[in-house]
Protein backbone atom coordinates (compact mmCIF):
# COMPACT_ATOMS: atom_id res chain seq x y z
CA UNK A 1 0.00 0.00 0.00
CA UNK A 2 1.29 3.47 -0.41
CA UNK A 3 0.25 5.03 2.94
CA UNK A 4 0.38 8.80 4.21
CA UNK A 5 1.35 9.64 7.59
CA UNK A 6 0.00 13.23 8.47
CA UNK A 7 2.64 13.49 11.20
CA UNK A 8 5.40 10.29 10.99
CA UNK A 9 7.83 12.24 12.90
CA UNK A 10 7.09 12.16 16.70
CA UNK A 11 5.96 9.11 19.17
CA UNK A 12 2.88 7.26 17.42
CA UNK A 13 3.16 8.59 13.65
CA UNK A 14 7.08 7.39 13.90
CA UNK A 15 6.43 4.06 15.40
CA UNK A 16 3.36 3.55 12.60
CA UNK A 17 5.27 4.77 9.94
CA UNK A 18 8.05 2.33 10.96
CA UNK A 19 5.50 -0.68 11.36
CA UNK A 20 4.27 -0.10 7.62
CA UNK A 21 7.52 -0.19 6.52
CA UNK A 22 8.01 -3.51 8.09
CA UNK A 23 5.20 -4.70 6.45
CA UNK A 24 6.13 -3.64 3.04
CA UNK A 25 4.46 -0.94 2.53
CA UNK A 26 5.46 2.50 0.97
CA UNK A 27 5.75 5.25 3.17
CA UNK A 28 5.22 9.45 3.19
CA UNK A 29 5.25 11.22 6.51
CA UNK A 30 4.09 14.77 6.21
CA UNK A 31 5.07 17.64 8.26
CA UNK A 32 6.70 20.63 8.92
CA UNK A 33 10.06 18.92 10.07
CA UNK A 34 10.52 19.54 13.32
CA UNK A 35 12.39 16.17 13.64
CA UNK A 36 13.15 13.83 11.34
CA UNK A 37 10.77 10.64 9.68
CA UNK A 38 11.91 7.55 10.03
CA UNK A 39 14.43 6.01 7.45
CA UNK A 40 13.18 4.31 4.55
CA UNK A 41 10.28 6.88 4.09
CA UNK A 42 9.76 9.75 2.01
CA UNK A 43 9.06 13.19 4.18
CA UNK A 44 7.40 16.03 2.68
CA UNK A 45 7.15 19.76 4.34
CA UNK A 46 3.86 20.60 4.72
CA UNK A 47 1.87 23.17 7.44
CA UNK A 48 -1.65 21.57 7.75
CA UNK A 49 -2.22 25.24 9.79
CA UNK A 50 -2.30 26.87 5.68
CA UNK A 51 -5.48 26.85 4.18
CA UNK A 52 -3.17 24.88 0.92
CA UNK A 53 -0.71 23.20 3.36
CA UNK A 54 -1.87 19.67 2.51
CA UNK A 55 -1.33 20.63 -1.92
CA UNK A 56 2.00 18.83 -1.69
CA UNK A 57 0.66 15.52 -1.02
CA UNK A 58 -2.44 16.46 -2.61
CA UNK A 59 -1.74 14.69 -5.80
CA UNK A 60 -2.18 11.17 -6.01
CA UNK A 61 -4.69 8.64 -4.54
CA UNK A 62 -3.74 7.04 -1.37
CA UNK A 63 -4.55 3.96 0.12
CA UNK A 64 -4.36 4.96 3.42
CA UNK A 65 -4.00 8.43 4.97
CA UNK A 66 -3.04 8.11 8.91
CA UNK A 67 -4.07 11.36 10.90
CA UNK A 68 -2.65 12.36 14.61
CA UNK A 69 -4.18 16.12 14.58
CA UNK A 70 -6.21 17.68 17.60
CA UNK A 71 -7.06 20.25 15.75
CA UNK A 72 -10.66 20.28 13.64
CA UNK A 73 -9.41 22.41 11.18
CA UNK A 74 -6.42 20.34 10.19
CA UNK A 75 -8.77 17.44 10.09
CA UNK A 76 -11.10 19.07 7.98
CA UNK A 77 -9.03 20.76 5.01
CA UNK A 78 -6.76 16.79 5.05
CA UNK A 79 -10.74 15.23 4.83
CA UNK A 80 -11.41 18.19 1.63
CA UNK A 81 -8.02 18.09 -0.07
CA UNK A 82 -6.30 14.91 -0.04
CA UNK A 83 -8.12 11.63 -1.74
CA UNK A 84 -7.45 7.91 -0.03
CA UNK A 85 -9.18 4.78 -0.19
CA UNK A 86 -9.06 4.57 3.53
CA UNK A 87 -8.40 7.07 6.59
CA UNK A 88 -6.90 5.97 10.15
CA UNK A 89 -7.68 8.61 12.82
CA UNK A 90 -6.06 8.81 16.26
CA UNK A 91 -8.08 9.77 18.26
CA UNK A 92 -8.19 9.40 22.58
CA UNK A 93 -10.27 7.87 25.73
CA UNK A 94 -10.97 11.90 26.53
CA UNK A 95 -13.41 11.62 24.18
CA UNK A 96 -15.49 10.21 26.48
CA UNK A 97 -18.15 11.99 28.79
CA UNK A 98 -17.98 10.32 32.07
CA UNK A 99 -15.19 8.26 33.36
CA UNK A 100 -17.24 6.75 36.35
CA UNK A 101 -17.37 3.38 35.25
CA UNK A 102 -15.79 0.20 34.71
CA UNK A 103 -14.40 -0.53 31.15
CA UNK A 104 -16.74 1.85 28.60
CA UNK A 105 -17.54 0.74 25.83
CA UNK A 106 -17.42 2.77 21.98
CA UNK A 107 -20.94 3.77 22.73
CA UNK A 108 -20.92 5.19 25.71
CA UNK A 109 -21.48 8.91 25.62
CA UNK A 110 -19.02 11.67 23.87
CA UNK A 111 -18.68 15.31 24.81
CA UNK A 112 -19.88 18.02 22.52
CA UNK A 113 -17.54 18.31 19.89
CA UNK A 114 -15.42 21.68 19.83
CA UNK A 115 -16.89 24.32 17.71
CA UNK A 116 -13.72 25.67 16.42
CA UNK A 117 -10.99 24.98 14.07
CA UNK A 118 -8.16 25.38 16.97
CA UNK A 119 -7.69 23.71 20.18
CA UNK A 120 -6.58 26.38 21.97
CA UNK A 121 -5.59 24.07 24.86
CA UNK A 122 -5.56 20.62 26.50
CA UNK A 123 -8.91 21.55 28.32
CA UNK A 124 -10.80 21.26 25.10
CA UNK A 125 -8.57 18.11 24.14
CA UNK A 126 -11.53 15.53 23.93
CA UNK A 127 -13.90 18.13 22.60
CA UNK A 128 -11.45 18.65 19.90
CA UNK A 129 -10.47 15.10 19.20
CA UNK A 130 -14.59 14.49 18.82
CA UNK A 131 -14.92 17.07 16.59
CA UNK A 132 -11.90 15.47 13.93
CA UNK A 133 -13.64 12.00 14.96
CA UNK A 134 -17.02 13.43 13.20
CA UNK A 135 -14.92 14.84 10.39
CA UNK A 136 -13.84 11.98 9.39
CA UNK A 137 -16.70 9.73 9.83
CA UNK A 138 -18.32 12.10 7.50
CA UNK A 139 -15.57 11.90 4.70
CA UNK A 140 -16.14 9.78 1.74
CA UNK A 141 -13.99 7.10 2.23
CA UNK A 142 -14.08 3.77 5.32
CA UNK A 143 -12.52 5.26 8.53
CA UNK A 144 -11.05 3.42 11.32
CA UNK A 145 -11.23 5.50 14.69
CA UNK A 146 -8.55 4.78 16.83
CA UNK A 147 -9.35 5.60 20.44
CA UNK A 148 -6.03 5.56 22.24
CA UNK A 149 -5.37 4.77 25.66
CA UNK A 150 -2.19 5.77 27.61
CA UNK A 151 0.84 4.80 25.03
CA UNK A 152 3.69 3.76 26.77
CA UNK A 153 7.83 1.97 25.29
CA UNK A 154 10.21 3.85 23.65
CA UNK A 155 9.30 7.45 22.81
CA UNK A 156 7.57 8.66 25.55
CA UNK A 157 8.00 12.26 25.97
CA UNK A 158 5.23 12.27 28.64
CA UNK A 159 7.76 10.72 30.96
CA UNK A 160 3.75 9.07 32.54
CA UNK A 161 4.97 5.54 31.47
CA UNK A 162 8.28 5.39 32.33
CA UNK A 163 8.40 6.56 35.26
CA UNK A 164 7.88 4.25 38.49
CA UNK A 165 10.17 1.46 36.50
CA UNK A 166 12.58 4.44 36.36
CA UNK A 167 12.54 5.31 39.72
CA UNK A 168 13.25 1.65 40.91
CA UNK A 169 16.35 1.80 38.98
CA UNK A 170 17.29 4.83 40.47
CA UNK A 171 15.58 4.92 44.67
CA UNK A 172 16.86 8.01 46.46
CA UNK A 173 16.28 6.05 49.63
CA UNK A 174 14.97 2.87 51.68
CA UNK A 175 11.82 2.89 49.18
CA UNK A 176 10.06 4.19 46.76
CA UNK A 177 6.93 6.96 47.26
CA UNK A 178 4.04 5.71 45.86
CA UNK A 179 0.16 6.78 45.49
CA UNK A 180 -2.06 4.59 48.38
CA UNK A 181 -4.50 3.76 45.99
CA UNK A 182 -3.15 -0.49 44.81
CA UNK A 183 -6.34 -0.95 42.77
CA UNK A 184 -6.62 2.01 40.19
CA UNK A 185 -7.63 0.84 37.38
CA UNK A 186 -4.47 1.29 34.87
CA UNK A 187 -3.77 0.43 31.09
CA UNK A 188 -0.61 1.01 29.25
CA UNK A 189 -0.27 0.05 25.37
CA UNK A 190 2.97 -0.42 24.17
CA UNK A 191 3.81 2.14 21.18
CA UNK A 192 5.02 -0.75 18.37
CA UNK A 193 1.74 -2.71 19.28
CA UNK A 194 -0.49 0.15 18.71
CA UNK A 195 1.25 1.17 15.75
CA UNK A 196 1.09 -2.80 14.46
CA UNK A 197 -2.78 -2.89 15.03
CA UNK A 198 -3.08 0.71 12.99
CA UNK A 199 -1.26 -0.46 9.89
CA UNK A 200 -3.47 -3.98 9.91
CA UNK A 201 -6.57 -1.84 10.48
CA UNK A 202 -5.68 0.54 7.56
CA UNK A 203 -4.74 -3.03 5.31
CA UNK A 204 -8.17 -4.24 5.85
CA UNK A 205 -9.89 -0.77 5.88
CA UNK A 206 -11.54 -1.55 8.98
CA UNK A 207 -14.67 0.66 9.14
CA UNK A 208 -15.68 1.66 12.90
CA UNK A 209 -14.83 3.05 15.73
CA UNK A 210 -12.41 1.30 18.44
CA UNK A 211 -10.77 1.90 21.99
CA UNK A 212 -7.30 0.60 21.98
CA UNK A 213 -6.06 0.08 24.97
CA UNK A 214 -3.96 -2.27 26.73
CA UNK A 215 -5.33 -4.56 29.40
CA UNK A 216 -6.99 -3.18 32.31
CA UNK A 217 -4.27 -3.56 35.59
CA UNK A 218 -4.13 -2.58 38.90
CA UNK A 219 -1.93 0.03 39.90
CA UNK A 220 -0.66 -2.03 42.37
CA UNK A 221 0.66 -4.61 39.70
CA UNK A 222 2.01 -1.83 37.78
CA UNK A 223 4.27 -1.29 40.54
CA UNK A 224 5.30 -4.46 41.37
CA UNK A 225 5.76 -5.18 37.55
CA UNK A 226 7.67 -1.87 37.27
CA UNK A 227 10.08 -3.03 40.31
CA UNK A 228 10.48 -6.55 38.92
CA UNK A 229 11.93 -4.98 35.55
CA UNK A 230 13.91 -2.60 37.84
CA UNK A 231 15.61 -5.50 39.11
CA UNK A 232 14.85 -3.61 42.24
CA UNK A 233 14.26 -5.22 45.77
CA UNK A 234 13.27 -1.29 47.16
CA UNK A 235 9.75 -1.58 48.77
CA UNK A 236 7.29 0.94 47.67
CA UNK A 237 5.92 3.22 50.18
CA UNK A 238 2.38 4.70 49.72
CA UNK A 239 1.65 8.31 50.67
CA UNK A 240 -2.19 9.06 51.27
CA UNK A 241 -3.40 11.56 48.69
CA UNK A 242 -4.03 14.54 51.00
CA UNK A 243 -0.40 14.23 51.60
CA UNK A 244 0.19 14.59 48.44
CA UNK A 245 -2.06 17.54 47.89
CA UNK A 246 -0.26 19.03 50.97
CA UNK A 247 2.92 18.96 49.20
CA UNK A 248 2.05 20.12 45.94
CA UNK A 249 2.21 17.00 44.16
CA UNK A 250 -0.12 16.30 41.06
CA UNK A 251 -1.95 13.36 39.96
CA UNK A 252 -1.51 11.46 36.64
CA UNK A 253 0.96 13.83 34.99
CA UNK A 254 3.47 16.77 35.13
CA UNK A 255 6.04 17.73 37.41
CA UNK A 256 6.32 16.96 40.32
CA UNK A 257 3.46 14.45 40.26
CA UNK A 258 3.10 10.98 40.79
CA UNK A 259 1.70 9.62 37.47
CA UNK A 260 -0.49 7.29 36.22
CA UNK A 261 -3.29 7.47 38.99
CA UNK A 262 -5.96 10.11 39.83
CA UNK A 263 -7.59 10.82 43.34
CA UNK A 264 -10.79 11.64 41.97
CA UNK A 265 -13.86 9.67 41.90
CA UNK A 266 -15.47 10.73 38.34
CA UNK A 267 -12.42 10.22 36.60
CA UNK A 268 -11.35 6.59 38.56
CA UNK A 269 -11.92 4.82 34.98
CA UNK A 270 -10.23 7.37 33.07
CA UNK A 271 -7.09 5.63 31.85
CA UNK A 272 -8.96 2.05 31.03
CA UNK A 273 -11.70 1.21 28.41
CA UNK A 274 -13.55 -2.06 26.81
CA UNK A 275 -10.75 -3.06 24.11
CA UNK A 276 -12.62 -6.03 23.08
CA UNK A 277 -13.79 -4.90 19.55
CA UNK A 278 -10.00 -3.30 18.71
CA UNK A 279 -9.09 -7.52 19.97
CA UNK A 280 -11.58 -8.98 17.96
CA UNK A 281 -9.77 -7.17 15.08
CA UNK A 282 -6.92 -8.22 15.38
CA UNK A 283 -5.01 -6.19 18.20
CA UNK A 284 -1.97 -7.76 19.80
CA UNK A 285 -1.06 -6.34 23.42
CA UNK A 286 2.68 -7.58 24.77
CA UNK A 287 2.81 -8.41 28.65
CA UNK A 288 3.08 -5.18 31.12
CA UNK A 289 6.18 -6.62 31.92
CA UNK A 290 7.63 -5.89 27.92
CA UNK A 291 6.36 -2.49 28.18
CA UNK A 292 7.57 -1.19 30.95
CA UNK A 293 11.08 -2.62 30.42
CA UNK A 294 10.96 -0.68 26.98
CA UNK A 295 9.93 2.43 28.60
CA UNK A 296 12.63 1.92 31.43
CA UNK A 297 15.26 1.72 28.38
CA UNK A 298 14.03 5.13 27.38
CA UNK A 299 13.69 6.48 30.57
CA UNK A 300 17.52 5.81 30.78
CA UNK A 301 18.43 7.61 27.41
CA UNK A 302 16.83 10.78 29.10
CA UNK A 303 18.90 13.64 29.15
CA UNK A 304 17.73 17.20 31.32
CA UNK A 305 14.73 17.61 34.56
CA UNK A 306 12.12 14.59 34.02
CA UNK A 307 8.50 16.12 32.93
CA UNK A 308 6.67 13.55 35.40
CA UNK A 309 7.04 12.17 38.58
CA UNK A 310 9.41 13.48 41.48
CA UNK A 311 12.83 14.34 41.00
CA UNK A 312 15.56 13.23 43.52
CA UNK A 313 15.07 16.37 45.43
CA UNK A 314 11.58 16.34 45.59
CA UNK A 315 10.96 12.40 46.46
CA UNK A 316 13.47 13.29 49.32
CA UNK A 317 11.61 16.08 50.49
CA UNK A 318 8.19 14.32 50.50
CA UNK A 319 10.02 11.39 52.56
CA UNK A 320 10.78 14.08 54.80
CA UNK A 321 7.71 15.55 55.02
CA UNK A 322 6.23 11.93 55.73
CA UNK A 323 8.75 11.82 58.49
CA UNK A 324 7.96 15.42 60.00
CA UNK A 325 3.90 14.42 60.08
N1 LIG B 1 0.57 9.94 24.34
C1 LIG B 1 -0.49 9.27 24.78
O1 LIG B 1 -0.44 8.57 25.78
C2 LIG B 1 -1.78 9.36 23.98
C3 LIG B 1 -2.94 8.81 24.52
C4 LIG B 1 -4.11 8.83 23.75
C5 LIG B 1 -4.09 9.37 22.48
N2 LIG B 1 -2.97 9.92 22.00
C6 LIG B 1 -2.98 10.43 20.63
O2 LIG B 1 -1.98 9.73 19.93
C7 LIG B 1 -1.45 10.57 18.92
C8 LIG B 1 0.04 10.72 19.14
O3 LIG B 1 0.60 10.95 17.90
P1 LIG B 1 2.11 11.38 17.70
O4 LIG B 1 2.86 10.97 18.89
O5 LIG B 1 2.57 10.92 16.38
O6 LIG B 1 1.84 12.92 17.53
P2 LIG B 1 2.03 14.26 18.23
O7 LIG B 1 3.01 14.28 19.35
O8 LIG B 1 0.69 14.80 18.42
O9 LIG B 1 2.81 14.97 17.01
C9 LIG B 1 2.15 15.63 15.98
C10 LIG B 1 2.74 15.30 14.61
O10 LIG B 1 2.12 16.16 13.67
C11 LIG B 1 3.08 17.06 13.11
N3 LIG B 1 2.51 18.41 13.09
C12 LIG B 1 2.17 19.18 14.16
N4 LIG B 1 1.69 20.36 13.74
C13 LIG B 1 1.74 20.34 12.38
C14 LIG B 1 1.39 21.27 11.37
N5 LIG B 1 0.93 22.49 11.66
N6 LIG B 1 1.54 20.90 10.11
C15 LIG B 1 2.04 19.68 9.77
N7 LIG B 1 2.37 18.76 10.67
C16 LIG B 1 2.23 19.09 11.97
C17 LIG B 1 4.31 16.98 14.00
O11 LIG B 1 5.50 17.23 13.26
P3 LIG B 1 6.11 18.72 13.09
O12 LIG B 1 6.14 19.33 14.46
O13 LIG B 1 7.45 18.51 12.49
O14 LIG B 1 5.19 19.45 12.18
C18 LIG B 1 4.24 15.53 14.49
O15 LIG B 1 4.76 14.66 13.53
C19 LIG B 1 -2.17 11.89 19.02
O16 LIG B 1 -3.28 11.83 18.15
C20 LIG B 1 -2.63 11.90 20.46
O17 LIG B 1 -3.76 12.72 20.61
C21 LIG B 1 -1.82 9.93 22.72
Amino acid sequence: MDILILGGTALLGRAIAEAALRSGHTVTCAARGTAPAPEGTSFVTVDRDDDDGLSPVADRIWDAVVDVSRHPGQVRRAVRDLRTRHWAFISSLNVYAAFDRREQSEDSPVLAPLSGDVMEDMSAYGAAKVACEDIVRAADAPATIIRSGLISGPGDTSGRSGYYPWRFAHPTGADVLVPDDPTFPCALIHVDDLAEWTVHAATHRLDGTFNATGPTVALGDVLTTAARVAHSDVAARPVPAAVLAAQGISAWMGSPSLPLWIDDPEWRFFATADSSAAIRAGLRTRPLEDTLADALAFENLRTGPRPAGLSDDEERALRAALAAS
